[in-house]
């Protein structure tokens, strides 16, 4: 006889037979009936201990969070609440637990307290939930690219230049921090270094995928990157992982079709196959909601705004038509924004980006065509010279989804903004090549894995959709 999962069990296709499972104890009542997770599915499977015939000193160690090794027969269960349940014929306790110490106690623990206490928070419901869909998730994103031809790329994790050219970035340096080899003008002599230059923990894979997609054709990237922002937001982490597909021949319209039918094949994957760890997650949503003023309830479930999102056509506006929106919504005729919106140039905020999506469109929008100056260098400027084929994509409750872009194409055009912006030719050789040997337009965006999963679960903070959590001030784990 082989263990089992919950999952299988509680299918029920064993039913009669004798099973063996092995998890942890949620609860444990009357002495007799012990409710066991072993990850495999939200559900616990009720096991019945014959307390009468089971040593005293062995039922005291059924406390929550022991692991335990149970074998016994599946049979209908007498109780309500479960379809099927273990009579236990042999008990073993694999792990002893402390109740009096044990963080995960049968009771609601506040998010704060869970993140605290990550390493064992997955032995919640809300946890176990968020990450096995955060894992269907990844799942949904390979199986959607693979369908559809496009071959997954590693980009490199280390890499010399700035992508984005934000300049946030970790540095990787073998160098001895505290004497450091220096130039003759005194800077740090990084041609000592393990690399022979200066190199930075990614931003994005981007400028690698194009290599791939104006070879391969439909390439996509899905790794962990790295943003040394000090930005402590519910939607900032500093290692998040991106998905970012890049694709020869498309153009931006093309690209807004890529990402939209992408972002509603993989909601509609976990609607279909996941519904119980959603149906969980958007009770827990529920009861948050009740605790806020009613004017910041959200009149949506939770599946109902994955439902939305699918059946609706994605708002197409451009730059231009957006800030006219905001210059002339309440909130900026009443000096609500934090930032005000004057004139045409300026850049979105959250705020602003918030309100288009949850106020004025009620929906998710592609928002296109931005100024040039306020979006990275890469992206393909358009005939008015003053803006670029960017596209964001805005979500409602999340504000930016996805960033990307069709590419500058153009050897010269591209050389001219590098030089304007100081970017070193001599670093991006290998990219301005792409434009020389058989250029042609392409484009491709970048899709934040945290934020998608904090849209599905329905989760408020970005540090709770992630196992371990980077942010300004914290590494633990
Ligand atoms: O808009 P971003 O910066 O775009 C790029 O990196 C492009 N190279 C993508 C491309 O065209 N291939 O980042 C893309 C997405 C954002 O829309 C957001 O969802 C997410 O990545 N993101 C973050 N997620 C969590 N924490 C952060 N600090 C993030 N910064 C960006
Ligand atoms: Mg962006």
């Amino acid at each position: 006889m082989t263990s089992h999962t919950v999952a299988q069990l509680l299918k029920a296709e064993y039913k009669a037979q004798e099973v063996e499972i092995k998890g942890w104890v949620r609860t444990f009542r009357a002495n007799r009936f012990i409710a066991l997770n072993d990850g495999s599915t939200l559900q616990n499977i009720q096991c019945v201990v014959d307390f009468e015939n089971t040593e005293e000193a062995l039922l005291k160690r059924i406390t929550t969070g022991a692991a335990i090794h149970i074998k016994g027969d599946l049979v209908e269960s007498q109780g309500s609440g479960q379809s099927v349940e273990i009579q236990v014929k042999s008990l073993e306790i694999l792990g002893d637990s402390d109740p009096e110490t044990y963080p995960i106690q049968p009771k609601k623990h506040s998010l704060e307290f869970l993140r605290e206490n990550a390493h064992l928070r997955t032995r919640t419901n809300t946890f176990s939930a968020v990450m096995r869909l955060r894992s269907a998730l990844a799942f949904a994103i390979h199986k959607f690219f693979n369908d559809n031809g496009f071959y997954y790329m590693h980009a490199p994790i280390i890499t010399g230049s700035d992508a984005e050219g934000a300049g946030e970035m970790f540095r990787v340096s073998a160098l001895d921090a505290k004497n450091p080899p220096l130039t003759e003008n005194g800077t740090v002599d990084y041609s000592q270094d393990f690399f022979g230059k200066e190199t930075n923990l990614t931003v994005s894979g981007q400028l690698e995928a194009e290599t791939y997609a104006m070879s391969l054709g439909k390439v996509y990237t899905f790794g962990p990157t790295f943003r040394a922002e000090n930005s402590n937001t519910s939607r900032h982490l500093a290692e998040f992982w991106m998905i970012e597909p890049e694709v020869a021949f498309m153009d931006l319209a093309g690209n807004m079709d890529l990402a939209e039918s992408f972002l509603k094949y993989v909601l509609n994957y976990v609607l279909e196959n996941h519904a119980e760890d959603l149906e969980f997650l958007e009770k827990r949503l529920l009861d948050e909601e009740k605790t806020k003023p009613q004017n910041e309830r959200s009149d949506m479930s939770l599946t109902e705004k994955l439902k939305f999102v699918i059946d609706n056509n994605f708002m197409r506006v451009s730059y231009t038509e957006a800030i006219d929106i905001l210059r002339n919504s309440k909130p900026n005729k009443k000096k609500q924004f934090k930032y005000l919106i004057e004139e045409w140039g300026a850049d979105l905020q959250s705020e602003h980006e918030r309100y288009l999506v949850e106020k004025h469109f009620k929906s998710p929008v592609i928002l296109f065509d931005y100024p040039a100056n306020i979006k990275a260098f890469y992206m393909r400027l358009n005939e008015d010279g003053k803006t670029v084929r960017a596209m964001d994509i805005l979500f409602p409750g999340i504000g930016e989804m996805v960033g990307g872009s069709q590419r500058e194409e153009r050897l010269e055009v591209l050389m001219e903004k590098m030089k304007t912006l100081g970017i070193d030719e001599k670093e991006l050789w290998w990219y301005l090549d792409l434009r020389k040997y058989g250029t042609a337009v392409h484009s491709g965006f970048g899709l934040g894995f945290e934020r998608l999963v904090m849209f599905v679960t329905g989760m408020g903070n970005i540090r709770d959709v992630i196992p371990y959590p980077r942010t300004p001030q914290n590494a633990e784990f």
